[in-house]
């Protein structure tokens, strides 16, 4: 245990706002002011003014963003960026009462994140100005408040700077906001700092710094006592000690624990630990400070690549924007919850949080599920991307140091954060001033976490006509590539050429196209890749504005893409690259129009074939998926192609009950094993040596039954079968309780189905939702990016035999009633309960 005066290098914008929670009964009080919020859209004079009156504004609770509300206009300011949704000012205010107990204590405001420009006043005062919209910030507003009455917070957002994102950013208090007590003696927020130096099975070194700071007017001695806790919350360890600390000064308590037969947090058992931090003085209590942490141990080698905990880990990784469809930017974490969950069954382990600091819950629902995150912070340095005219480059040389600040002492006691990268795409990459502006910030990184390397997101590492250069390269501790494909024979060599020119160099793909493309589009299948005039199969697309069914002579989207398979064997194959990040893991707004269609879930959560891609790359559970549907009707006897994607051995498909073959991966390859003449498998059926299998097949109407088998046994069975015509509507519920604490969520799945009760994978009809009872319709959804329909609205058209409607609790318990109507179909409903 050591105590020691803390070199204080923050400013006062840095104090607080975090993600640990302070015990139930600690003497810091936290709590969420979410509700009841007054909100109006434009410029208004003096509405930061106590007296002003706004009884006319609109009720909001937060977290709340108003562009997503609409209308679409393909004129909007925003363009195909902002997914042409309306942006400009806006206004919030609220009210609230701070009990006359807590004069003497210290009172703040924390943000956990405002799109953007955000001006904060307190009882008339002006707290400060935060331009970057992604970024989480706190006020300490103790000199204002008023103990005997109501006390007035207004808060400015300015989003008129167009444009300023190269995707949707949504506008607004579009994230938790939270008021905070303590007493003068106190943890800042943020204030903690929990690494584990040692790891094994055996045991593990927990090292705890803490920041004390005291606000009191005079000097005061302390004990504290610091414990860490299992996730069943028993202590495990606990030390002790205690100091004096001057009237306005910050000491930094630091004490090294030993934790025996620890339970390491990793992807498939994210074990949790807290420490609980106890500061008292004069024999009372005055602070208790919990950190959520985990121990693991992170080792990037340059021949093995990614070691968790010593176990050799490949990052499966999938980039992530920050919205979640239907909701926009105010994304309630049950709907991140069934989002990330979907992620984990198809054996992804990593996000990028491309490409800006996330919401600080998402981190918690990463350390809890146990992803790996790269954890970004910036689109852009100094220089623009030309794309968006307002980007961060008009703010990085004022505000990168304060940014990269909290963004790391925010999130560095999260496990699941295990790289930080400091940009995507950055034209400093080529610049000559580049690799000073990187090494700077990388210093930044390091200085506030030594415990993690830091990346970049990099296009042009070679590149036409300039490449990144060697000396900006060599500023990252991990090179970043971002298709590293692109270019020349790198097409094919992949990493292999800087890997014998740099063998210093660690790899790592950042970005790289993955399978997307609209759900259940499939054009027109029968086009044969050899016909007259027809068209290649498509690239990745990245985006689209609206999708048409497309028909015409084109293969349909979802085809297997060559190129993205040959990557993912690459990076499987090759120890060294520790892994790779797709664009993108689910559908996102923005960018290209109302959205963009790269994800293998689609804006509503709901699967593409792609998503079977990487499944059957990085599960074991046995599986198989076939597709396209099989509503041909007109199209009999034409030949189409069925694809299929497996992780077993092979699989045989059967239509109607006719077999077409045998078919199996070709890789990858296993050779003999302990002498010569013993194959593992030797009866193993090899058919191609792409990652996906296909048989051609003339269509007739009825079944298609595809059967995956393992060492000779049956292990995986998916059906695709020719439906009816639409007969009625089909609703379930992710959930059938909910918490009746206004934030819940639950997901309806509206199917439209046949006589027989099979979705039509062809479906259109238009659905009407209503919602009645202790709940509301918080967005509807179906995953095409139309600009028609509003997802705010309770008007839903299927796509491809699918919608979604997503229904939040309110504070009141009951009952919710959704009733589900569409022109020729029975009306349908369904209830759930909010407790
Ligand atoms: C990448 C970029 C992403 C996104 C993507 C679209 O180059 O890093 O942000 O724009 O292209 O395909």
């Amino acid at each position: 245990m050591r105590i020691k005066p803390l070199v204080f290098l923050l400013t006062a914008a840095l104090f607080l706002g975090t993600s640990d929670l302070p015990a139930a009964d600690s003497p810091r009080q936290r709590e969420r002011i979410d509700f009841d919020w007054k909100f109006t859209k434009g410029n208004v004079d003096n509405a930061q003014t106590v007296r002003f009156d706004d009884s006319e504004w609109q009720s909001v609770d937060l977290p709340h963003d108003w562009s997503i509300y609409g209308p679409f206009d393909t004129k909007a300011e925003s363009g195909r960026s902002g997914a042409y949704l309306p942006t400009g000012v806006g206004w919030y205010r609220k009210t609230l009462t701070i009990p006359a107990a807590d004069n003497g204590k210290q009172i703040s405001i924390e943000f956990d994140g405002v799109y953007e420009y955000s001006e904060v006043w307190f009882n008339g005062h002006s707290l400060g100005l935060r331009p970057y919209g992604f970024i989480s910030f706190s006020y300490d507003v103790t000199p204002y408040v008023n103990f005997s009455g109501e006390n007035t917070i207004a808060v400015k957002v300015d989003n008129s700077r167009q444009t300023n994102c190269r995707w949707y950013s949504g506008s607004g208090i579009y994230r938790d906001v939270w008021l905070t007590a303590t007493d003068g003696l106190h943890i800042p927020q943020w204030g903690t700092y929990v690494t584990t130096p040692k790891v094994s099975a055996d045991s593990a070194t927990v090292h705890v710094a803490a920041e004390l700071r005291n606000q009191r007017s005079a000097a005061a001695p302390f004990d504290y006592v610091c414990t860490i806790l299992d996730s069943g919350g028993k202590q495990v360890q606990s030390s002790s000690g205690s100091g004096q600390i001057d009237a306005g000064a910050t000491s930094e308590i630091v004490t090294d624990l030993t934790v025996d037969h620890p339970s390491l947090w990793s992807v498939d058992a994210p074990q949790l630990y807290t420490t609980r931090i106890e500061v008292s003085s004069g024999g009372q209590v005055v602070d208790r400070y919990d950190t959520v942490f985990g121990i693991r141990s992170l080792d990037y080698d340059v021949n093995k690549g990614f070691l968790l905990n010593g176990t050799h880990t490949k990052f499966n990784g999938v980039c992530l924007h920050g919205d979640g469809g239907a909701v926009g930017v105010a994304v309630p974490m049950e709907v991140w919850r069934r989002r990330l969950v979907a992620l984990k069954e198809m054996g992804c382990n990593s996000i990028r949080t491309s490409h800006n600091p996330p919401d600080p819950d998402f981190l918690d629902l990463c350390d809890e599920l146990g992803f790996l995150v790269m954890d970004e912070a910036f689109d852009e340095w100094k220089a623009a991307k030309g794309q968006v005219k307002q980007g961060y480059h008009t703010l990085f040389t004022e505000w990168h140091d304060p940014d990269v600040t909290d963004f790391v002492r925010r999130d560095r006691n999260h496990p699941s954060v295990v790289l930080w990268s400091a940009g995507n795409e950055i034209p400093d990459q080529t610049s000559p001033q580049g690799p000073a502006t990187a090494r700077e910030l990388v210093g930044l990184f390091h200085q506030l976490d030594p415990t993690r390397p830091v990346t970049a997101g990099c296009d042009n590492v070679y590149a036409e006509p300039r490449s990144a250069s060697p000396e900006f390269m060599a500023a990252l501790d991990i090179a970043g590539y971002n298709y590293v494909d692109r270019w020349r024979n790198r097409s094919y060599l992949y990493f292999r050429l800087d890997r014998e020119a740099f063998p210093e160099r660690k790899f790592i793909g950042t970005e790289d196209a993955s399978m997307g493309g609209p759900r259940g589009n499939y054009g027109n299948p029968f086009v044969s890749e050899n016909a007259p005039g027809a068209q290649p199969p498509a690239p990745a697309p990245a985006a689209a504005v609206s999708a048409g069914p497309g028909p015409g002579r084109r293969r349909f989207s979802a085809a297997p893409r060559i190129v993205v398979e040959q990557l993912w064997r690459v990076v499987a194959e090759n120890d060294y690259v520790e892994g790779d990040f797709m664009w993108t893991g689910i559908d996102y707004l923005g960018e290209a129009g109302v959205g963009a269609f790269s994800g293998v879930i689609d804006s509503a959560g709901f699967k593409k074939d792609g998503y079977y891609f990487y499944q059957s790359q990085w599960t074991s559970t046995p599986m198989v998926h076939i597709f396209p549907h099989w509503n041909w009707k007109g199209h009999e006897g034409e030949v189409l192609p069925v694809y299929c994607y497996t992780n077993c051995d092979s699989a045989e498909l059967f239509v109607n009950g006719k077999s077409y073959g045998v078919k199996g991966y070709g890789l990858m390859l296993e050779g003999m094993r302990d002498r010569y003449g013993t194959q593992t498998n030797p009866g193993r059926i090899r058919t191609t040596s792409d990652l996906h299998l296909q048989w051609d097949v003339a269509y007739e109407p009825g079944t298609l039954r595809v059967v995956g088998s393992k060492g000779g046994q049956v292990v995986a069975t998916e059906e695709v079968v020719t439906t009816g015509e639409p007969a009625a509507i089909d609703l379930a519920l992710d959930k059938a309780i909910l918490n009746a604490d206004g934030r819940d969520v639950a997901h309806l799945t509206v199917k439209i189905i046949d006589d027989q009760g099979r979705m039509v994978p062809t479906a259109g009809n238009t659905l009407q939702f209503k919602v009645e009872g202790a709940g509301k319709l918080i967005g509807v959804d179906n995953g095409s990016m139309s600009i028609d329909e509003s997802f705010k609205g309770d008007q839903r058209t299927a796509f491809n035999g699918l919608a979604l409607a997503i229904l939040q609790s309110t504070r009141t318990p009951g009952e919710i009633t959704v009733t589900v109507t569409s022109a020729g179909l029975p009306d349908c409903s369904i209830k759930l309960e909010c407790r």
